[in-house]
């Protein structure tokens, strides 16, 4: 299955078609979204009653793919009270942003500089986590070098700005798409917690109808999402909740030998492999291609449609 096929972005488009789905873009840059490999996700998930999310970052699927009454988590508190403002339409979250894109509009493109760090500096100072933190850390996402999450040793965000990238961006543009139609209609739908995933997990009694989408950080020494590490035995808890899971889940993860290990031999798990083309290389730490693997525990290989 490799993600470049053009056949399978083909099919993915027909089956949102088909669905009568939707399709939003994500809210917000976020590093590991799946967005380049939906057209090997989508035309894999299985009708749904209820749809569950604990790893939810970007939430790129949800927003392209997903129709039903749907249960997102993720453990960054900043990221989850993001959505949250976005959901609940909050004045002070929108009147911040508003405030910084017309600073951000009337600055040269030199002085967009000074905004970033201004913005850098308030979310370091500011006390977790309240609207305006919620504000500037969309800011920080969408500005900062290469997308990327780093922190120093006080804990504090300390990526550079982005530059020649950066700086032509378009804010108001990012601004007004969350509330754009489209976006509001999916964060109706979308209940929210920033909870471990156990504990997310633990809240529900599951139903044979309820799909879960699992794509945790990866088994790599990269995968640290700001300051939130996600070890061997984060990934051996995982592993066992997912072997009880009583819903339907996909899990997508780099296929590495703890992996292989956590999954191979179950009986009632599917496992498929699937090429990955990493589209950055910022200082050769990520290699360009790697093998992914796609677990289920129900058939998930339409293989006639993918042919087609
Ligand atoms: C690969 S990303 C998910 C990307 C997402 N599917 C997308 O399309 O953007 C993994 C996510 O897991 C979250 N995370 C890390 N440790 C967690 C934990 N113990 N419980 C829940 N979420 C966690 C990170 O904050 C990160 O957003």
């Amino acid at each position: 299955m490799p993600v470049s096929d053009a056949a399978a972005v083909r099919t993915a488009g027909r089956e949102h078609a088909d669905r009568g789905l939707a399709p939003c873009r994500p809210l917000l840059k976020w590093p590991g979204g799946k967005r380049s490999e939906l057209p090997l996700i989508a035309p894999r998930i299985p009708e749904h009653s209820r749809y569950f999310e604990p790893f939810f970052g970007g939430g790129s699927v949800y927003f392209a793919a997903i129709d039903a009454e749907s249960f997102a988590n993720d453990l960054h508190p900043d990221l989850m009270e993001f959505y949250r403002c976005v959901k609940h339409n909050d004045e002070r979250f929108f009147q911040h942003l508003y405030s910084i894109v017309d600073d951000w509009e009337r600055a040269s493109l030199v002085g967009r500089d000074a905004i970033y760090y201004d913005c850098r500096d308030r979310y370091n100072a500011s006390p977790p986590t309240t609207a305006q933190r919620a504000a500037d850390f969309f800011l920080l996402r969408e500005l900062a070098y290469g997308g990327m999450f780093r922190v120093n040793a006080n804990g504090h965000f300390n990526v550079p700005f982005g530059q020649a990238y950066a700086k032509n961006k378009n804010l108001r543009e990012k601004v007004d798409h969350l509330r754009s139609d489209a976006a509001v209609a999916k964060m109706k739908r979308l209940n929210l917690s920033a909870l471990d995933f156990a504990d997310f997990l633990d809240g529900f009694e599951f139903r044979p109808a309820d799909f879960m989408f699992v794509d945790p950080p990866y088994d790599s020494s990269f995968s640290k999402y700001d300051t939130l590490d996600f070890t061997e035995q984060d990934q051996r808890r995982l592993a066992k909740a997912l072997m009880q899971f009583t819903g339907r889940f996909m899990l997508v993860c780099k296929a590495t030998p703890l992996i292989e290990d956590l999954y191979h031999g179950a009986e009632h798990l599917r496992v498929h492999h699937y090429e990955y083309q990493y589209k950055f290389n910022i200082k050769g730490r990520f290699s360009r291609s790697s093998t992914h693997a796609m677990i289920t525990n129900y058939e998930a290989a339409p293989a006639a449609r993918e042919a087609s």
